[in-house]
């Protein structure tokens, strides 16, 4: 049965038309035409459809899009102001964070999240915090490189601000 929704993507509400069994991810992807969130395995398992909640990474396939109304979601479309990369993105580009880039914006999300929480981690906390974020490419090492690059520059604009 479909039904209206408001959903509050990146800022904005957004209203759709959705079937009550339709996920998050499908409505992100088919409805709102937001490319980032991936579909990977669709059971909650690899993190490629990583969004924020609230501010916390969630699994937007495990997710009916009709339970998070009134939620904030953020997805990696979010996260630039205009022209202008997110430090975490500039990290990422900086460390070659990724080869693919498959699993990129759930785990570009999942850093904001850590550094949100944990602004100035170990590389064990950054492994353990991205573990459910899974990069068949292995580019793990860049990855953990990028989040500590990325959160020394957050530490340092929050410095200077
Ligand atoms: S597609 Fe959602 S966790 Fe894999
Ligand atoms: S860069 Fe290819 S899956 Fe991570």
């Amino acid at each position: 049965m479909k039904q209206q929704l408001t959903l509050r993507v990146n800022g904005r509400d957004e209203r759709v038309l959705a079937d009550t069994h339709h996920t998050l991810l499908e409505v992100l992807r088919r409805e709102l035409r937001l490319f980032g969130a991936r579909e990977g395995c669709g059971v909650g398992m690899c993190g490629a459809c990583t969004v924020l909640l609230d501010g916390q990474p969630v699994s937007s396939c495990l997710l009916l899009a009709h339970e998070v109304r009134g939620r904030a979601i953020e997805t990696v479309e979010g996260l630039a102001q205009g022209e202008a990369l997110h430090p975490i993105q500039q990290a990422f580009i900086e460390h070659t964070a990724f080869q693919c880039s498959f699993c990129t914006p759930g785990m570009l999300l999942a850093t904001k999240a850590l550094l949100a929480e944990n602004p100035n981690p170990t590389d064990e906390e950054i492994t353990d915090y991205l573990a459910g974020n899974l990069c068949r490419c292995g580019s793990y090492l860049a990855i953990v490189e990028a989040v500590r690059a990325a959160a020394e520059r957050l530490r340092t604009a929050a410095g200077a601000s």
